[in-house]
């Protein structure tokens, strides 16, 4: 406990590489593309740049403002607003830590996928490979019994990683590898997309993210999946901005720092998508599958679409192969460690259990409950997971995290934190924001969700 208060980052680039390695996971580099695409391509631009100002920067703030002022875990924090609060605090934390069981095995495969990828051990069909390898899915829930054991060991390796991480001090471990792991992320990316506009057939690929269809723009499906990009892809609601914002020492530039952040996330999800699609159009323009039937989302995308592309691709594949699934896991270990270090700090504050064995006990339950996602009946558990925990609690975590900073905390009070050392300053806008735009778009969000999944 006493371990957890002394914590501090020690320097902002630390904070900084923490914040965008939390943001920046698999939702930016397959989730982007297809929702780009899906919603208006180029013109799906403007309601994700109005999604990113007005929703994604004003929350941030939020949890930054909040994170920084309290210097506490969210357990804390909103017991400090209303001891009544604090099972709200629980249930985020809980959301988090049921998401990351899955995330991890995701991450997980894409291991798996790392190793293929030096031989293209996955085959002449890709789409097969993965469904009998990796998904092992059986139709029924007898499939729980069927372990698979090429999952099972990748979940076990990811969150061993993960535990390595976590349970060293905050600057040895996510500063550190935060500050290792992004930069030759985006050394690797830049060098991806730089090879994929020289293929050939790249531009019917590309064009795309330029081409726009302003019609879609009076659609409220394209905004509101823009705004669920912002959400998906920022982390928002998950505690994590507030976990790292309270690490930060005083005088600290709260708003110039959300909003680097959050333009490199953005940043990076725009530029990755570049390299995505100018593979597949070098794809359609060599195998002749329509364009329209290659941008797949997730793990479709990454596990079958892009081992068939690497398959019709020679020996470049062997070495383009591996960085992009390397580009997968970096980018979801940074994210894994995010979203466990707000759970971590919560518990070890609240039960003043140190550092080390918080993180030991969080990572065992959870390696064992992400053991359930090795078994036959895995991928479909792991389905129900992303809906539910996606589609609903992760979107009720925001908009109760609106409601209660904004209505039942003292808000003015935000607006004084933030504005203290930054050169960018917040204001009434803000405030309108928070209190009354953003409940009323995450409410018809979660309701299109509701809709979707019922229907
Ligand atoms: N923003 C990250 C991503 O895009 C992390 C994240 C993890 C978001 C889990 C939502 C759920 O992958």
């Amino acid at each position: 406990m006493t371990e957890t208060k002394k914590q501090e980052w020690n320097s902002n680039l630390a904070f900084m590489m923490a914040m965008i390695g939390s943001a920046v996971g698999l939702g930016n580099i397959w989730r982007f593309p297809n929702v780009l695409y899906s919603h208006g391509g180029g013109s799906f631009m403007i309601p994700y740049i109005v999604s990113l100002f007005l929703l994604g920067i004003s929350f941030v703030l939020v949890e930054y403002a909040v994170g920084f002022k309290f210097k506490k875990s969210i357990a804390r924090v909103m017991y400090s607003i209303k001891d009544k609060l604090e099972p709200v605090a629980w249930f985020i934390l809980l959301v988090v830590f049921l998401i990351t069981t899955y995330y991890v095995c995701v991450v997980g495969w894409d291991f798996i996928y790392i190793i293929l990828s030096f031989t293209k051990a996955w085959g002449a069909n890709p789409d097969l490979y993965f469904s009998n390898n990796v998904l092992h899915a059986t139709d029924s829930m007898s499939g729980l019994f069927t372990i698979v054991p090429n999952v099972l060991i990748s979940v076990f390796i990811i969150w061993f990683i993960a535990w390595m991480i976590i349970k060293r001090d905050l600057n040895d471990g996510i500063g550190k590898v935060s500050q290792i792991l992004l930069p030759l992320l985006c050394l690797i990316v830049v060098g991806i997309v730089a090879f994929s506009l020289t293929l050939p057939g790249a531009s019917i690929g590309y064009t795309q993210i330029f081409t726009p269809d302003w019609s879609a723009l009076l659609n409220l499906d394209v905004w509101l999946a823009a705004f669920g990009q912002i959400v998906f892809s920022l982390s928002l609601g998950m505690a994590i901005a507030m976990t790292y914002a309270s690490y930060l020492p005083e005088g600290s530039k709260l708003v110039d720092n959300a909003v680097i952040v959050a333009f490199s996330n953005s940043g990076f999800e725009v530029f990755n998508s570049i390299g995505i699609f100018s593979i597949l159009g070098f794809m359609t323009a060599t195998s002749g599958i329509p364009f329209n039937e290659l941008v797949t989302e997730g793990t479709g995308l990454a596990f079958v679409v892009f081992p068939q592309v690497f398959n019709t691709m020679g020996s470049v594949a062997y070495i383009l192969g591996p960085l992009f699934f390397i580009c997968i896991l970096f980018a979801g270990i940074t994210s894994v460690i995010a979203l466990l270090e707000g759970v971590c700090y919560s518990i070890s504050e609240k039960f003043l259990i140190e550092r080390k064995k918080t993180a030991t006990v969080v990572c065992i339950v959870g390696f064992l409950i992400s053991c359930i996602f090795a078994t036959g009946a895995g991928s479909t558990i792991l389905g129900i997971f992303d809906a539910y925990l996606n589609n609903f609690a992760l979107l009720l975590a925001v908009l109760l995290e609106c409601l209660i900073f904004g209505w039942i905390y003292k808000f003015d009070d935000l607006i004084e934190t933030l504005n203290n050392n930054s050169k960018l300053q917040v204001g009434k806008t803000w405030k309108v924001t928070i209190k009354y735009i953003l409940p009323i778009c995450i409410a018809g969000l979660w309701i299109q969700g509701v809709y979707s999944t019922v229907s």
